[in-house]
């Protein structure tokens, strides 16, 4: 059975005593099921304290972004090795503001999903159409192109160790979820696209989606048989909120 996970994108909010507060409230809740693991992404310059912070318990630290390089002259940039070196297990890669504002390409992003891997760490792969793109009935090419940037350059085998987060763009910070039946029929063919190349793994990896999650939808979308859990941003800053999504999951 899949392990189900909720992470949480904190994005660039907050600031450092809120995000002290913000972690103590998340470890102070209630106790999450074992078949569940939460983890946080807070900004870099946060991670080493939150690291403190969450020594002993069973929330896990990710970070929201990596370098595609492994070390050198790249100013402004954070390895992996040094994610690894504070704490973080997990990073998100391919974000839809990272492509989308950053000019990352699908290229870039499976360059920095086998970095995050050289560095010992579980990329989150971010996947998802624009409202165009799923208004002109590209939804399906647009996931699988993305999917495949990757599948291509780092090989099947590397998804073993791996997360692919569904984000329609639409549905980030919108409030416009997508229906349970909308985000299951993209995770469905994710979960296909993953085991035609190996089945073991394909039925393994573990599919989150994201966008406009929130306690009083969360339940409805984890019910899906291919969502194993959510990439959760707006609802994720605030520790009730957060915390029962993860109930909803567990
Ligand atoms: P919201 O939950 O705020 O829509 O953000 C989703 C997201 O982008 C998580 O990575």
């Amino acid at each position: 059975m899949r392990k189900s996970m909720v992470a949480g994108n904190w994005k660039m909010h907050g600031a450092h005593e809120s995000a002290v507060q913000l972690v103590k409230a998340i470890l102070q809740g209630s106790e999450r099921s074992d078949n569940a693991e939460a983890v946080i992404c807070p900004p870099f310059v946060y991670l080493a304290d939150i690291a403190r912070l969450l020594k002993g318990s069973d929330l896990v630290l990710g970070a929201q972004d990596v370098c595609a390089e492994d070390n050198g002259a790249f100013t402004g940039e954070v390895s992996g090795s040094m994610l690894f070196d504070v704490g973080c297990r997990y990073v998100i890669v391919g974000h839809s503001e990272r492509r989308s504002l950053f000019g990352e390409n699908d290229a870039m992003v499976a360059r920095k999903f086998m970095a995050t891997q050289r560095a010992g760490l579980v990329p989150i792969l971010c996947v998802g159409e624009t409202l165009d793109q799923r208004q002109n009935g590209e939804t399906q090419a647009v996931i699988m192109r993305q999917l495949k940037a990757v599948l291509d350059a780092a090989g099947i085998h590397s998804f073993e160790q791996a997360i692919v987060a569904y984000e329609p763009v639409w549905a980030i910070g919108t409030g416009k979820t997508a229906t349970p039946s909308q985000a299951q029929e993209v995770h469905a063919l994710i979960r296909a696209c993953i085991c035609a190349g190996d089945a073991r793994i394909g039925a393994a990896i573990r599919l989150l989606y994201g966008g406009s999650v929130k306690a009083s939808n969360a339940a409805d979308l984890f019910q899906m048989p291919d969502i194993d859990g959510g990439l959760v941003g707006g609802a994720s800053l605030e520790a009730h909120e957060f915390l029962a999504i993860c109930e909803a999951v567990g």
